[in-house]
């Protein structure tokens, strides 16, 4: 395979930094993209030099592509990701895989049919920092996990309606829950409340508060606090406590994170710069040339994750 023919499917602030990151790599052209909004769109096909389209269903009729990116909000996924395994399109998708439960099942069905490359965008998971914590664990298990997203409201329009975003914890604190399966395994229970919040137009608002409890089948237990109402974001991150040590790690921005592991010999702080987007992006972008095996959240392990989230954040709901 020679130069990689990509389309980005939204042309938000995330796909910004995917577009940024794509444009670093010499074997990749962006050829093109697409968004309803259209003044968006305009600005970043220009930018990029590339086509541009209103509709990712029609980039995809249109363009001639080796894998594409979905950067879209959660409420837009299913549609895009089917015409992709129709076309044996391989596709990079932004989590939360969708604003519910069923959307993002009936894909990860499709995708295992297919057999297609996909990835998803749990950047943590390529994160030096988040290695380093995970020998560290390796042979302490892990006993008590705390994690956080004490943030404020995003201001994207979508995001505070729960029926479109799906709500903090599918939006925002499933990084969180990614983290924890990562660092200290698969949980076999969970229980969830929140803080209602008061919708004023009709729609139901996404909640001020939830709190999260979690059983891990290793017999570790945790909690998961999310609130949106701060005026900026105050901790967002996981601690772990095992016999002897405690370790947290912390995300400042996407390319801002920090490690500190406490023993009876001091605290070790670690502070990386690295950018876990591009290097996301790079290692699907060798799975779909066939020149790598490192993608590390493939759509049906993301799916465990979007289930945690989707379960803590309607635990009625008996589609899940
Ligand atoms: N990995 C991360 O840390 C991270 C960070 C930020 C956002 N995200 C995720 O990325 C997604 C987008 O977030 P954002 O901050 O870029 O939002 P955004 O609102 O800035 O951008 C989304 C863009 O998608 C466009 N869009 C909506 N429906 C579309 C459709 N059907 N086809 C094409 N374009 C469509 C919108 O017009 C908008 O320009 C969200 O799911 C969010 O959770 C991930």
């Amino acid at each position: 395979m020679g130069r990689l023919r990509i389309g980005c499917v939204g042309t938000g602030f995330i796909a910004g930094k995917h577009l940024a990151a794509l444009a670093t790599f010499d074997d990749v052209d962006v050829v093109a993209v697409a968004d309803p909004v259209e003044h968006r769109a305009v600005a970043v096909a220009a930018e990029h030099d590339a086509r541009r389209y209103a509709d990712g269903l029609d980039l995809m009729e249109s363009e001639d592509l080796d894998a594409v990116w979905f950067c879209v909000p959660p409420f837009a996924h299913g549609p895009l990701e089917e015409a992709a395994v129709r076309r044996a399109l391989p596709f990079f998708v932004e989590k939360p895989l969708a604003h519910d439960y069923r959307t993002a099942a009936h894909i990860a069905r499709l995708v295992a049919d297919s057999d297609l490359p996909t990835a998803v965008g749990y950047h943590w998971r390529h994160l030096d920092l988040v290695t380093k914590a995970r020998e560290l664990v390796a042979d302490r298990p892990p006993l008590l996990l705390t994690g956080s997203w004490l943030d404020g409201t995003p201001p994207v329009p979508w995001w505070v309606r729960r029926g479109l975003s799906g709500g903090q914890l599918i939006e925002q604190t499933t990084h969180v829950l990614d983290l924890a399966r990562l660092i200290v395994g698969e949980v076999i229970d969970l229980r969830a409340a929140h803080v209602a919040a008061v919708g004023t137009d009709g729609e139901e608002p996404v909640p001020l508060a939830s709190a999260v409890s979690l059983r891990f089948e290793s017999g570790a237990v945790g909690s998961v606090s999310s609130a949106r109402v701060l005026p900026v974001r105050h901790r967002v991150g996981i601690q772990v406590v095992g016999d002897g040590y405690v370790l947290e790690l912390t995300e400042r921005a996407i390319v801002d994170h920090e490690l500190n592991v406490t023993t009876v010999d001091g605290t070790m702080s670690e502070r990386s710069g690295q950018d876990p987007v591009a290097a996301e992006d790079r290692a699907f972008l060798d799975a779909v040339a066939g020149r790598g095996d490192d993608v590390r959240s493939p759509y049906a392990d993301a799916l465990l994750t979007h289930a945690l989230a989707c379960r803590a954040e309607r635990p009625t709901d008996g589609g899940i």
